[in-house]
């Protein structure tokens, strides 16, 4: 062992990112990116940028984004925060909100980001197994951690759970508690209100889904004040370059834009959760642009590999609570179509 590194990093197993393979020909059904394009607004603000711009640094704390942001949302400025990706708003929520060997919380299976991120850190986690059914239990009353990761929707499982369910949780906990929106656009309900009325809830959100950029990298916090401050004390200087700070606002601009082609990839979600369920196959009510999905027929692993060898990449994940399921992203009819084809 490389003696110069450090012992927490030298065992560390790293966060594996979804493929992303260079031929343009695969159906890429991984990682959950949307299939349309971003706004045309997103383009005009690319041509506005000039080489002046591009020579000076950007600006550190995102003060026109964030203005926007808190006009879409209802709250001040210095209620948000911006991150290279929610990615990174997540590590430092860890960095700013526990003690070293302290612990985080968050439901198992949800987003495997997280036990990597505390790794990183140099702190533990409590992690609360998912009912069989994959829905959220109810915290146990005696649980509390400094800072608790809810995902709502749920990836990979693709459920909601229902806003009060939250709010009981966060009213009774000491600690901070995190919702991660990154999927709320596709969903029925969100916890802005809970952000915006308890000290010690934030939502994150991102524009790798819903706005269709995943490529630019940006994401946001909104919540308390004392919180929020806390996240810009310990930031890099310039952890959001110009470009995306230009083009983020652009699209968060432009609502309908966003919100039409959440409306369509809702549509052909539930297209195919029916679809699935006709044919047997375990669906689960999906809240988000993935679903979650248990063949009727042979092995999850034994599917992922048939469609991979067809050119389709959906998401297989091995541990033992997961290994059964394949997590499906909601691309356009026509991917879909394929999908469907090659699973019969
Ligand atoms: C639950 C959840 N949170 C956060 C993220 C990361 O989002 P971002 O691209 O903004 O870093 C993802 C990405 O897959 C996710 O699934």
């Amino acid at each position: 062992m490389n003696t110069r590194i450090r012992e927490r990093v030298a065992r560390l197993a790293a966060y594996i990112p979804g493929e992303q393979p260079s031929d343009p020909s695969v159906i890429k059904l991984n990682t959950n990116e949307n299939p349309y394009p971003p706004s045309p607004k997103v383009f005009e603000a690319i041509q506005r940028v000039t080489a002046d711009m591009l020579r000076l640094y950007p600006d550190p704390v995102c003060r026109r984004l964030r203005e926007s942001i808190a006009q879409f949302h209802g709250c001040d400025p210095e209620q948000v925060f911006c991150g290279n990706g929610s990615d990174e708003i997540l590590a430092l929520c860890i960095r700013a909100y526990v003690e070293r060997h302290g612990k985080i919380g968050y439901f198992d299976p949800s987003y495997s980001l997280y036990p990597v991120l505390a790794d990183v850190a140099d702190v533990g986690v409590a992690p609360i197994p998912l009912e069989p059914d994959f829905t959220c239990p109810i915290p146990p009353n005696r649980y509390d951690v400094p800072l608790f990761f809810w995902t709502n929707p749920n990836a990979p499982t693709s459920l909601l759970a229902p806003k009060e369910m939250i709010r009981d949780y966060a009213e009774r906990s000491e600690g901070v508690v995190v919702v991660d929106e990154a999927y709320v656009d596709f969903a029925s309900q969100d916890c802005v209100e809970l952000a915006l009325s308890l000290p010690n809830v934030l939502i994150t959100r991102t524009l790798s889904k819903s706005y269709s950029l995943a490529g630019i990298r940006l994401g946001y916090a909104i919540g308390d004040r004392e919180l929020i401050a806390a996240l810009f004390k310990i930031k890099d200087a310039y952890n959001v370059n110009l470009l995306t700070q230009e083009i983020a606002r652009a699209a968060i601009a432009d609502q309908p834009h966003m919100q039409e082609n959440a409306r369509r990839i809702i549509a052909t979600r539930d297209r195919v959760v029916r679809d699935l369920r006709a044919r047997g196959v375990e669906v689960y009510d999906s809240q988000a642009n993935f679903v979650w999905a248990r063949p009727a027929r042979g092995t999850a692993h034994e599917l992922f590999e048939l469609l991979r060898a067809r050119n389709i990449l959906v998401r297989y994940f091995t541990a033992p609570r997961t290994a059964n399921h394949l997590r499906i992203t909601v691309g356009t009819d026509g991917q879909m179509d394929a999908l469907l084809a090659a699973w019969e």
